[in-house]
């Protein structure tokens, strides 16, 4: 039986935004909010190449990756055609205006992926 963990409240996503999701190990999760209130959550990693989808653009039910544009469903974590590929998705409820998620996924979705970093270049060139 799976336990729930509450996140935040739905009020606490911008319409159309996503909010991210901290875990001890692992890329974060970005929940996402529609305009219709209907809340998704998925790895915040693009199957392309990795880039933020909290960052991207959510219309409908889908993020535009702000990185090169790959479509992804909020639903499923599939890559819209012609592209091809699909980020983890987690499972989602809302009770009573809270968000709340499956603790028993964010300990072990994803974790074979490095956090996103930001931050200046490290690299020597
Ligand atoms: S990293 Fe997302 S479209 Fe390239």
């Amino acid at each position: 039986m799976s336990e729930w963990k509450t996140i935040c409240a739905v009020s606490d996503i911008p319409v159309l935004g996503s909010r991210r999701v901290k875990r001890p190990a692992g890329p974060e999760v970005a929940l996402f909010r529609t305009s219709d209130d209907t809340v998704f959550a998925l790895l915040d990693r693009c199957p392309h190449k990795g880039g933020p989808l909290s960052q991207g653009i959510v219309f409908g039910d889908k993020v535009a990756c702000p990185l090169h544009n790959w479509t992804i469903a909020l639903d499923s974590g599939l890559a819209q055609a012609p592209d091809e590929g699909c980020t983890a998705k987690f499972s989602v409820r809302v009770e009573a205006g809270q968000v709340l998620l499956c603790e028993a996924e964010l300990a072990n979705i994803g974790l074979e992926f490095e956090p996103l970093k930001a931050g200046p270049c490290t690299r020597s060139c």
